[in-house]
């Protein structure tokens, strides 16, 4: 059979995007190399760096936080938010399983055990209901990740925190710059932990940082975090089995750097991820995630929607994140449920869950689609170009169905 002829670019059409205008990740910002450079003339490149206190301030500052520790990267950061808040053997802690990897590896590396709990499926964010059915008497912590920067609905967690005293860990590795209840998130649970990772919404290549309003927490996780040592105690005291989770003063520079644009950034994001979505929610097939009312910043890491082939003529999602891409718009599949790695398989608790998973976590990963918080900075028209893109696949969908094209 031959392909009808239409105008996709994946049937050599003209893509209706420019490849050329998304703005590109990293960002080359002026000053950078100045910045960086300062820090090759400083006598501190590493532990004791002006820099690295610098930005753990101003870290915590722009995000409500009292208390800032620049670490390694997120999974560290997370690990020694577990560590200080007492979290170990024995211990059972909520996350999802539509999240990255490194949310259970935290939890496992803490030597406790992960409990996966479904997510809500309008948000792609846990589930405070389901959470509510896997608490046990070993609940010692939830793990709420603000999924795609888009806040967890803390409120939910801290009332059930309260009830059965527990600990909130925020995984807010995507979330800089996510406003919930008129604060930042990241420090409004018990400590919280972020990823300067390359793909992150600031990003020094690899980094993190663990943000807590509580003066023990954080006394604590600065022994997790500089080989057991203590705030203020000799340099070679060492108190416990700490780690060593410290970060360079070159990445705390460039992050530095960056902080200063954050606002800016995070702006433009909302501006543009709120003008996309209302776009895509009007094509037939694309629903995109929705936000808690408390919410009025998402930091968009990622624009989360569904896609629901049936509206495009039973096209599956590979072939249409394939032609999307032709037109110039990369969408991406996103997560597989965490619990279908062999090594976390048998987190996922017992009973029929065994066999069926989670079924919105199922759902979200078999029909969710991501665009990427970079390509939200770029100009307006670009928006327009992303949903324009869409139409077009949606139109022609069924030519893409058939066997050669
Ligand atoms: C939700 C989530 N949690 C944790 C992490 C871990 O961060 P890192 O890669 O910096 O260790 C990431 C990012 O990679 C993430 O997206």
């Amino acid at each position: 059979m031959t392909a009808t002829q239409t105008n996709l670019a994946l049937q050599g059409g003209k893509p209706v995007v420019d490849r050329s205008r998304w703005p590109t990740w990293p960002p080359r910002l002026p000053g950078l190399s100045d910045a960086v450079r300062q820090v090759i003339q400083e006598d501190q490149w590493g532990v004791r760096s002006s820099t690295i206190e610098a930005f753990e301030g101003a870290f915590a500052r722009t995000h409500d936080a009292e208390y800032g520790l620049a670490m390694a990267n997120g999974t560290m950061a997370l690990l020694a938010a577990l560590k200080a808040t007492g979290i170990g053997p024995g211990d059972e802690v909520i996350i999802p399983a539509y999240t990255f990897v490194a949310t259970a590896t935290a939890v496992l590396q803490a030597g406790a055990q992960p409990v996966f709990a479904d997510i809500d499926p309008q948000t792609f964010n846990l589930d405070p209901e389901d959470v509510h059915t896997r608490i046990t008497p070993k609940t010692k912590a939830i793990m709420p990740v603000h999924i795609g920067g888009n806040p967890a609905d803390l409120t939910a967690f801290m009332k059930l925190a309260d009830q059965h005293d527990l600990v909130i860990i925020e995984d807010a590795a995507q979330a800089p710059g996510a406003i919930y209840n008129g604060r930042k998130v990241g420090a409004q649970g018990n400590a919280g932990g972020f990823s300067f990772q390359s793909s992150k919404n600031i990003t020094s290549g690899e980094g993190g940082i663990l943000l807590t309003n509580d003066r023990q927490i954080y006394e604590r996780a600065f022994e997790v975090y500089n080989c057991g040592r203590t705030v203020s105690g000799p340099w070679y005291e060492h108190v416990s089995p700490g780690l060593n989770l410290r970060i360079s003063a070159f990445q705390a520079a460039v992050l530095l750097h960056q902080l200063d644009h954050l606002e800016e950034w995070a702006a433009t994001r909302e501006a543009n991820g709120q003008y996309l979505e209302e776009q895509l929610d009007n094509i037939p097939g694309i629903t995109c995630a929705r936000r808690y009312p408390a919410t009025t910043r998402n930091a968009y890491h990622l624009l989360i929607f569904t896609y629901d082939s049936e509206a495009f003529d039973g096209l599956p999602k590979a072939r249409f994140l394939e032609a999307l891409s032709a037109e110039g718009v990369v969408a991406t599949e996103g997560y597989r449920p965490l619990y279908e790695m062999p090594f976390l398989r048998p987190y996922l608790h017992e009973g029929a869950d065994q066999d069926t998973g989670l079924p919105v976590t199922e759902h979200a990963c078999q029909n969710g689609v991501w665009i990427r918080q970079f390509e939200l900075l770029a100009e307006r028209s670009m928006m327009d170009g992303i949903a324009e893109a869409i139409r077009k696949v949606q139109k022609h969908a069924a030519s893409l169905l058939e066997t050669s094209v």
